[in-house]
């Protein structure tokens, strides 16, 4: 079946979810990103591989790493960038999603990055614009975050180059969050033996098995030997009706503390994508702690995204 994020020859047209991404594709745009790291080293922080090129962020939902990374990398690829304030657009005064892209391809856009709070914007739009135009995907609803799983696997590599002998956890609200379809498609996609998720049932999908993770409700029993732990964040604006005990309770059970974070391998890493509710889903001695790396993930997330809008662009390294 033919994949829209693909053209015919193989090669990557838009990046809208993890899911159905050969693995070539992602080990090229880990390998990719890789020769992009020193970029942030230099004294002149650009290469000119997008010089020319117009790159429109359009976040129709607040953001504050994929937002200024995405526009931090586009700039260090030479590229002009225009970041579409939606909240003051004219999109306030009726304007549809397909008009407002209509406009930028009139002003000759060349990629959109697009948040949305509803699952499949991205395709929508993928769907619309000319040829020439590539979109990505910066998260859709519940649906995918992809370049949030790129970049999360990238640190995961930095940090523990085996990805064939790990055991990875995914703690917290599964059900409502992009971010851990994302991770789980691409952990599992890069041979990841053991992708475990820990959560209580109202915060998992159900058939949540089929994706081929482990389930534990029991947090210290999934953590066990793990080598990395990737805490995810209630998302509240998403949940429908009481899911859960009060915050109090949830930390109690779910919140990651030192004291549990000592069930996992003594070398572990902590991971979480942002942003963090402290106290809720993770203390802040860990949070801030010697096995975090949640800064980390931010950096290389700029590396990750110039390889994505290289690749995009017609291919290139640093
Ligand atoms: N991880 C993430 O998507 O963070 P932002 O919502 O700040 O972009």
């Amino acid at each position: 079946m033919h994949n829209p994020q693909l053209h015919s020859d193989g090669r990557l047209k838009h990046l809208l979810s993890i899911e159905g991404l050969p693995k070539r594709i992602l080990n090229d745009i880990l390998d990719t990103a890789e020769t992009f790291v020193g970029v942030a080293e230099r004294e002149v922080k650009k290469v000119p591989l997008l010089r020319g090129k117009t790159v429109c962020n359009i976040f129709f939902e607040n953001s504050t790493r994929t937002r200024t990374t995405f526009e931090i990398a586009a700039k260090r690829l030479s590229a002009d960038v225009l970041n579409l304030n939606v909240s003051t657009s004219s999109q306030s005064k009726g304007e549809t999603i397909l008009d407002t892209v209509n406009n930028l391809i009139a002003m000759h856009a060349d990629m959109f990055v697009v948040r949305h709070n509803q699952s499949g914007a991205a395709h929508l739009i993928a769907q619309h614009v000319p040829d020439h135009i590539s979109v990505i995907n910066a998260g859709d609803g519940r649906h995918a975050h992809p370049t949030q799983g790129l970049l999360d696997v990238f640190t995961i590599r930095k940090y523990k180059p085996d990805m064939h002998n790990l055991r990875i956890a995914i703690v917290g609200d599964v059900l409502h969050s992009r971010v851990a379809r994302s991770e789980i498609h691409a952990l599992t996609t890069l041979g990841v033996p053991e992708v475990r998720v820990i959560a209580p049932k109202t915060l998992l999908p159900t058939d949540v098995e089929k994706l081929g993770v482990h389930v534990f409700h029991d947090m210290r029993a999934g953590l066990k030997d793990v080598d990395v732990v990737m805490m995810l964040r209630l998302q509240n604006e998403r949940m429908s009706g009481a899911m859960l005990p009060s915050p109090q309770e949830y930390f109690k059970t779910y919140g990651l503390t030192q004291e549990k974070l000592h069930l996992a391998k003594p070398d572990a890493i902590v991971m979480h994508p942002g942003p963090m509710n402290r106290g809720v889903e993770i203390d802040s001695s860990v949070a801030d702690g010697m096995q975090s790396v949640i800064l980390p993930q931010v950096t290389y997330g700029i590396a990750v995204r110039m390889a994505v809008m290289a690749i995009l662009a017609g291919g290139g390294q640093a």
